[in-house]
């Protein structure tokens, strides 16, 4: 079940903001024990040592790490031919990569709401551009063609997350998962998949190294506010978003496209 040995995963956003696991660290690994050769970036070389320690740890040995800025056409073009070099192939691609920066229309300054576009959305765009032409020559030349994952957040459905106004966050992730959804169409026809995990509030090191200094918060306080407003009476964590992700880039998700996979233990649900 859920075998993607032989296959090649590009993983965007492998490393992880603080020590432990992030949801696209833990998303590499598991892709790693599931068998697949994984090709991981991130901006921070930090980030990327983290992961490499991980996959090392395990004797993951089909692992590796490069820093890029994925905002880059330029760098991800390269990485992408990096990692064709390496492997010869990607059958997987997930977009990982993103983060909210607090404020409305009026507070957020011009440059953030930039910032967070780029961070949220143009990293997705870009990773498909560079991938969605290699999957599609795999496809022309040899009948698979691949699968790709995004990475959104249930911020873009509610009007606020925890008490913070992340206008940015909410129209970047609710753009990430039209932005998918329209792109599984377009390659349907071209064995390629797309579709869409949307997290919930979970535990991940973002929550002590990122969000408890932006709301100036005492960190058990707010893991226990996080974890009080969920119906399952906790956070989830940066595995149950890896399972999520390798589900939906395994084979048994064969027939699933353009859709988007709800991982947050109801607190959609139950607002
Ligand atoms: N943690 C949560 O509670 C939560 C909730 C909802 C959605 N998400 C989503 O999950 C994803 C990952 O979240 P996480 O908690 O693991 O965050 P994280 O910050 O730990 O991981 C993201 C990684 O992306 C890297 N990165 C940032 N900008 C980059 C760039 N321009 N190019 C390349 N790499 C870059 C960072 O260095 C970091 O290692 C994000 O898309 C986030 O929006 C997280």
């Amino acid at each position: 079940m859920l075998d993607i040995s032989r296959k090649v995963a590009f993983v965007a956003g492998a490393g992880s903001v603080g020590e432990g696991w992030g949801n696209g660290r833990a998303t590499a690994v598991l892709l790693a024990r599931q068998g697949a050769r994984v090709f991981g970036t991130d901006i921070s070389a930090d980030a990327l040592a983290g992961t490499t320690a991980a996959m090392d740890k395990e004797g993951h040995r089909h692992w590796v790490g490069r820093t890029c800025n994925m905002t880059s056409s330029e760098q991800v073009e390269s990485a992408v031919h990096e990692c064709l070099e390496r492997f010869g192939r990607i059958d997987i691609l997930v977009n990982n990569i993103g983060g909210s920066a607090p404020g409305d229309p009026v507070s957020m300054p011009e440059e953030v709401w930039d910032a967070q576009m780029d961070l949220n959305l143009k990293t997705a765009f870009l990773g498909c551009k560079h991938v969605l032409p290699v999957m599609e020559r795999q496809f022309e030349s040899h009948g698979t063609g691949g699968t790709i994952v995004n990475v959104s957040s249930i911020a873009h459905m509610s009007h606020q997350m925890g008490g913070r106004v992340t206008v940015a966050y909410a129209a970047a992730k609710a753009g990430l998962g039209a932005f998918s959804r329209a792109t599984a169409i377009a390659y349907v026809k071209k064995g390629i998949r797309v579709n869409t995990v949307v997290v919930g509030t979970m535990h991940t090191p973002l929550v002590e190294n990122r969000l408890a200094k932006q709301l100036g918060a005492d960190v058990d306080a707010l893991v226990a506010k996080r974890n009080a407003s969920i119906p399952m009476g906790r956070m989830g964590d940066a595995w149950d978003v890896a399972h999520a992700v390798l589900f939906l880039a395994s084979d048994e998700a064969r027939y699933i496209t353009a859709t988007q996979l709800v991982v947050d233990g109801g607190a959609t649900a139950a607002r």
